[in-house]
């Protein structure tokens, strides 16, 4: 396995909307768990492959508390949204920032699992925000898009700043 260096925010290759996977072969596994170990070091409870600039549709989210309860969805359909939440999120590619989202209460999301089976579940809480949040990230969409302008422009300067002292 392998860690992965994470985009951040405001790479422009986070807008790419990510391909579907046509394939699931050792390449895809490997990708997968590559990317689990990379939210394990980080540490975060969820990335998406284009976060690593793989533009593919697979994330890997694990909520629990004790990295027990890995998750990895390959193609994944929102189904239905019921109800609305509003949780503070980050984003591994958006380091140090916290804001109020507003998402779905529960989801139900239909995906292909490792070996390339249909898959279904139906959540709530904070495994629907993170599907939601992750689902977000292969359409090309990072959280503080769905904050205002002002609070963007304000992240975004931010950011630029800290690269450039890191850098
Ligand atoms: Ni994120």
């Amino acid at each position: 396995m392998a860690l992965l260096p994470i985009l951040r925010f405001p790479d422009v290759r986070l807008k790419k909307v990510a391909a579907p996977v046509t394939h699931i072969d050792d390449s895809i596994r490997k990708l997968a768990a590559d990317m689990a170990e990379t939210m394990y070091e980080a540490p975060g409870i969820g990335l998406a492959a284009t976060q690593v600039d793989v533009h593919k549709r697979l994330i890997v989210i694990d909520t629990s508390e004790d990295k027990s309860d890995l998750r990895v969805f390959i193609n994944p359909v929102l189904d239905s949204l019921e109800g609305s939440q509003t949780g503070e999120e980050g984003c591994l590619s958006v380091p140090g920032i916290y804001d109020k989202v507003e998402r779905a209460e529960r989801v139900t999301v239909h995906f292909l699992d490792l070996e390339g089976k249909k898959q279904s579940i139906t959540t709530d809480g904070l495994l629907a925000v993170c599907i939601q949040h992750e689902i977000d990230h292969l359409d090309g969409i990072v959280f503080v898009d769905h904050l205002s302008q002002l609070k963007q422009v304000r992240i975004k300067s931010r950011l630029v700043k800290q690269s450039r002292v890191t850098a």
